[in-house]
């Protein structure tokens, strides 16, 4: 059995972070409800300390997840913040606390304007305090991805020492290559002790177009929970996305030794959800979840895909909970594809007439985008009259 990963998602909290996703209590009770159907392991509702909705939505996501899901509510490690996630966090059977701070040089100098020190001594503290409301202490290390490796390592066993249960490590502003940020998770297992005892989660954003990648970096060093977000909806260029992540182990479960509990099938309904309720279209050609991830153009992979699916298709529409493949009519299209469509529409021709037909559809087809199963009808029923 491979190793389990725990699927954190942060739609509710980084997720609402991109601008222009903004939801109210009821969008987000009702994304909590697919997300426990998808089986994420842990939800972030919010940052309680934020605003008295963001409050109430971690004390209603609490109340609704029962035993089947963490529930999360951010603080930074300021022990008003930490007050504000614990109260929120009251009626949860699973509360967590996400507290934590920027470690770079970039938020210690200009940011937080503190010393090195201070930030290990503002680290042990926050978990410390934390420690008094909820066992289940997450600490995160902002902007980990651009912190200097050692002085990492120094804040993350504070953290631990702490009694931390969950360490963070978050590529913040998504500047790493998969390699390097491999490296730190690496260093982390090998110079903090005790850190075998806690879960390492990997955080990354999508600055580069490569958040999935460094997630799954992250994995094969060793870490057991990811943060996505459905969609990867998230600040700037968002996180990474929680089908990505949840697909890419599916297929490399054995190259990276770890599966997730994720109900894969329930992975558009969450997608095409998410999108209505904050409005965010999803890009066509988004990975897994996008209009265009399993339709087929031109002729040569429409008849590819026509002789076996898997010519061009490794994922299964159905896995995905996605209506199944589709075949886009185009001038791109060739005869194979005008062919099988026709036959699905009840028409077939002898050879001699469907080259004619196939001729007048590349008229057609010139003249549009995409040719509906409508022009279909109207040029067979031509067809059908002239002979
Ligand atoms: O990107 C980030 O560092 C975060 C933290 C608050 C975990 O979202
Ligand atoms: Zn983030």
């Amino acid at each position: 059995m491979s190793r389990k990963v725990y699927i954190f998602d942060t739609t509710l909290r980084d997720g609402e972070q991109s601008p222009g996703a903004s939801m109210n209590t009821d969008d987000k009770l009702i994304i909590a409800r697919q997300l426990l159907r998808l089986h994420v392991d842990a939800i972030e509702a919010g940052f309680p300390i934020s605003s008295p909705g963001d409050f109430r939505s971690v004390q209603k996501i609490g109340q609704l997840a029962g035993d089947d899901a963490a529930v999360v509510a951010l603080a930074r490690a300021v022990e008003k913040d930490i007050d504000c996630a614990a109260e929120a966090l009251r009626g949860a059977s699973r509360p967590r606390i996400h507290t934590g701070l920027g470690v770079s040089p970039q938020h210690l100098r200009e940011k937080l304007r503190i010393s090195e020190d201070e930030c290990v001594e503002r680290a042990r503290r926050s978990v410390a305090y934390a420690k008094r409301y909820v066992e289940d202490v997450q600490f995160y290390a902002e902007d980990a991805g651009r912190a200097d490796q050692s002085f990492l390592e120094r804040v993350v066993q504070a953290a631990v020492e702490a009694g931390a249960t969950v360490v963070n490590i978050p590529d913040t502003t998504g500047c790493q290559l998969p390699e390097e940020f491999a490296a730190r998770i690496r260093g982390l297992r090998e110079h903090v002790r005790g850190i075998e005892d806690v879960t390492i989660a990997v955080h990354t954003h999508n600055d580069l177009g490569m958040a999935t990648s460094l997630a799954l970096a992250g994995v094969r060093e060793g870490a057991t929970q990811v943060e996505c977000t459905i969609n990867g909806l998230g600040e700037r260029a968002g996180n990474a996305a929680l089908e990505e992540v949840v697909m890419a182990l599916r297929m490399h479960e054995d190259a990276l030794d770890a599966h997730t509990d994720v109900v894969a099938s329930e992975l558009t309904k969450a997608s095409r959800l998410v999108s209505r309720v904050t409005g965010m279209q999803v890009q066509a050609n988004k990975a897994i979840v996008g209009a265009n991830a399993f339709a087929h153009s031109s002729g040569i992979h429409q008849d590819g895909v026509l002789k076996a699916r898997d010519t061009y298709e490794v994922i299964d529409p159905d896995e995905v909970g996605a209506q199944g493949s589709e075949l886009i009519l185009s001038a791109r299209s060739g005869r194979a594809a005008l062919r099988h469509r026709l036959a699905e529409l009840g028409y077939s021709f002898p050879q001699t007439e469907f080259e004619g037909v196939y001729r007048r559809f590349l008229e057609v087809a010139d003249q549009k985008k995409e040719v509906f199963d409508e022009d279909l009808d109207s040029l067979a029923q031509e067809r059908e009259r002239d002979v």
